[in-house]
């Protein structure tokens, strides 16, 4: 079955880092591990510029849309927009988006609904926080997260499940907890959805977590911003 490996760029990268985007495209051209599929999640400045580089071996993604395809909506970009400048898909309900801009569940399907609408694959974010799992509920707080803010499965569509204390953090759950997790979403959706694990994905844990059971893929933040640390990590 394909891997995929997402990167996930949030709010870093100037134009010049644009050369992390070309090295890891020209070294997965020469030497692509099989089965993988890799793509990077860029901020919207960044996209449009990347698109022109015309890439072979690497797609890429955006980061959170508006619901609306356009309008008064001074600051935000739609999905649209976003497909216009070379997204092929969008991550959407990230935990620092549900915290920092009090995104709900339903805020978060209406947004992967606007993804789908603009032709994209929405990348649904779900996760416990570190209260949640101190408290048992994680697998409570994530069906919860999935039953309100993910879509049907009927069309093409990735989760990812980001334990919120292990994004950035160092700290990443047993291979044992991922795979409950990741079985309990499996059950929720069924087998047509991809599901990612992200949350302090580093070369070192990279096998690892790979080959946990229903684990497709993992979304990589801080360690895909430079080429060879998120290589280490693709070829893992
Ligand atoms: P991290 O972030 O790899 O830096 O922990 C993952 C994410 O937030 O998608």
């Amino acid at each position: 079955m394909q891997r995929l490996i997402v990167g996930n760029w949030k709010m870093h990268g100037l134009a010049a880092q644009l050369q992390e985007i070309s090295a890891l495209d020209a070294a997965l051209e020469a030497d692509a591990p099989p089965a993988t599929a890799v793509m990077v999640c860029l901020p919207a400045t960044l996209l449009a510029a990347a698109s022109g580089l015309q890439l072979s071996a690497v797609q890429l993604g955006a980061q959170d849309c508006h619901v609306r395809a356009e309008g008064a909506h001074t600051g935000d970009i739609s999905a649209e927009m976003l497909a216009d400048a070379g997204a092929v898909a969008i991550i959407v309900g990230h935990s620092e988006r549900r915290s920092m801009h009090g995104e709900t569940d339903a805020i978060v399907h209406a947004k992967a609904l606007a993804v789908r609408r603009a032709g994209l694959v929405p990348i649904v974010c779900v996760g416990e926080t570190l209260a949640d799992r101190d408290a048992g509920a994680t697998l409570e707080v994530v069906t919860r997260q999935v039953t309100g803010s993910v879509p049907d499965t009927s069309e093409s569509l990735i989760i990812a499940y980001e334990p919120v204390w292990a994004v950035g953090s160092g700290r990443t759950p047993s291979r044992q907890d991922i795979a409950e997790v990741h079985g309990h979403i499996r059950g929720l959706v069924g087998p047509s959805a991809s599901i990612l694990y992200g949350g302090s994905v580093k070369p070192a844990n990279a096998a690892d977590i790979l080959r946990t059971s229903h684990v497709d893929g993992v979304l990589v933040g801080g360690a895909s911003l430079r080429a060879a640390e998120f290589l280490e990590i693709i070829r893992a």
